[in-house]
């Protein structure tokens, strides 16, 4: 019992300096868009390697994709906000996320193998995690057009 309760503040203490160290580093993250934009340049990395079926590249955009930053803990509750505020579980939206990251990590896994077949399939099933969340989670006035 008392183990266990000093076990519980030793987590509270811990999960609060984890809160505080975001919090300090917040500033040195990239924001959301930021993040996307990466997202976005790295899948077209990775389709216009796939053409060229330069797995090289398709490995290392993969890879990218499935290890892109977090987003600051601020940008993330204002997404989360946004997802409670249309009755949209957040557990759904972090879904589609994992999936995105599992299928560039199947993606960079084909490339290392060559195989195109396997590498297309996991190709839009990225794009389709991606489409997922934007679909659910896009601002009112839509994603801003590409220019
Ligand atoms: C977990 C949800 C989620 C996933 C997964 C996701 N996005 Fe997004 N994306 C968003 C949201 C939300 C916005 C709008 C940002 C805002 O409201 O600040 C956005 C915006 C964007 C934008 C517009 C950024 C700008 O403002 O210029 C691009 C480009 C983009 N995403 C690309 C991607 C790509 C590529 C993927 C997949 C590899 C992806 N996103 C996966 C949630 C997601």
């Amino acid at each position: 019992m008392r183990i266990g309760c000093r076990i519980r503040l030793l987590s509270l203490a811990a999960g609060f300096a984890v809160a505080v160290s975001l919090a300090a580093d917040d500033a040195d993250l990239p924001v959301f868009g930021e993040i996307m934009r990466g997202l976005e340049r790295d899948l077209s990395t990775a389709t216009q390697a796939l053409v060229r079926e330069d797995w090289e590249s398709v490995r290392a955009a993969a890879e990218a994709i499935a290890d892109h930053p977090e987003p600051p803990m601020s940008e993330r509750r204002r997404i989360m906000a946004r997802a409670t505020s249309r009755d949209i579980p957040v557990a759904e939206v972090r879904a589609t996320d994992q999936e995105v990251h599992k299928a560039a990590g199947e993606l960079a896994d084909a490339a290392r193998r060559g195989d195109m077949d396997d590498a297309l399939r996991h190709h839009a099933e990225v794009i389709r995690g991606c489409v997922a969340c934007h679909d659910m989670m896009r601002p009112e006035e839509g994603l801003p057009p590409l220019r």
